[in-house]
């Protein structure tokens, strides 16, 4: 049974793993502690605690969120909880831990309280913070997607022996455009995927492009970064081989009414498409045939509701062999088109 005191007491008795000043304050001062209770806060208690702080909060990952963070407390892993269960929780250890609990119970997302998110299989850490979308999931299948298909266009331009091994094809070489590169996550992915191509990113966001540029350096990745506007900024490498973009596509109308881990968290910049949502992608779209090398393709990552509209577009900006492509839920969030050889 967890103790209803465990957030209650004041921040000198700290004996208790839980937050202060986040809505148990009426419980201050009640209930001196017994000796022996300073004992019970195990990581097992610790997270039980949090779990149901979590639940009666109704946050979607409580169990989840409650380990992250108690991990990034005690810096160590995750799963090194598993080992610790019965490890009680130092005094600092508990104050590190009110503190993170107290941004989440404010409903700050986890990736920004830790301050990184690993992205895609390539073990990308990326540091995120407020002035970037956190990377997510599905964004990394939209990487796989173009890391497949210029792994495709590899072979064919390996007209000499087709069917040699991935390893010894030589490597397409090529430029590569991320519209809207936020983290870099997109940009980053590909550049340490294909080290042989040239790869710009480009944002709006002056914010976002500060976190992109950090996270090249630390990752030592060569990664061109240019402050754009859609095209607008872009450098003029004489056509792209490859024009990416996870763009903002969020219905105007529909961004008050998120999880607020995003509405309140998240840049708008990020994820306000305007009306319908589709003023970004609108934009990509119907420059990409003039802006892609003959062959190239456009590449984007579009919401859940937008795949007839983005393919009608794609279509009818001339681009061809247009195809989509689903999330884990099964939705439809990619399309991709070709320009014409
Ligand atoms: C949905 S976020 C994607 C961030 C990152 N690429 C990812 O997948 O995690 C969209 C990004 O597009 C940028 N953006 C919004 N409008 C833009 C515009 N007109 N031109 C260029 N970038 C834009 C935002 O600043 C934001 O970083």
């Amino acid at each position: 049974m967890i103790s209803s005191t465990f957030a209650g007491v004041s921040e000198s008795e700290d004996s208790a793993p839980g937050p202060q000043g986040t809505g148990d304050e009426a419980h201050r001062g009640q209930a001196a502690r017994r000796p022996d209770e300073q004992k019970a806060w195990t990581v097992a208690h610790v997270l039980q605690w949090t779990v149901a702080r979590f639940t009666q909060l109704g946050l979607d990952g409580p169990r989840t969120d409650a380990e992250y963070l108690l991990a990034h407390a005690l810096k160590c892993a995750r799963v090194d909880l598993y080992v610790r269960f019965d490890m009680v929780v130092g005094a600092e250890e508990r104050a590190r831990f009110r503190e993170l609990v107290r941004r989440r119970l404010a409903r700050e997302p986890v990736a920004y309280i830790e301050g990184t998110r690993g992205f895609h299989a390539l073990d990308l850490e990326l540091a995120v913070d407020k002035r970037v979308l956190v990377p997510r999931p599905e964004t990394e299948l939209l990487v796989d997607w173009v890391l497949e298909r210029l792994t495709v266009l590899d072979v064919e331009a390996s007209a000499d022996d087709p069917d040699a091994p991935p390893a010894t094809r030589p490597q397409t070489e090529g430029t590569i455009l991320d519209v809207g590169t936020g983290s870099g996550a997109i940009a980053l992915s590909i550049k340490r995927a294909r080290p042989g191509l040239r790869v710009v990113a480009s944002d709006v966001s002056v914010d976002a492009l500060a976190v992109a540029r950090g996270n090249a350096e630390r990752a030592e990745l060569d990664v061109e970064f240019h402050s754009a506007d859609v095209y607008a900024g872009v450098p003029d490498v004489g056509g792209w081989s490859v024009i990416v973009s996870n763009p903002p596509y969020i219905d105007t109308d529909v961004l008050a009414g998120l999880a607020p881990e995003v509405r309140d968290w998240e840049p708008s910049l990020a994820l306000d498409g305007g009306a319908d949502g589709l003023d970004v992608v609108r934009r990509l779209v119907a420059e990409a045939r003039d802006r892609l090398t003959p062959g190239g393709f456009l590449a984007l990552e579009i919401g859940f509701d937008q795949s007839e509209r983005v393919v009608a577009l794609m279509t009818a900006a001339g681009l061809t062999n247009v195809q989509t492509r689903n999330d884990h839920d099964g939705h439809v969030r990619m399309v991709m088109g070709d320009a014409p050889s």
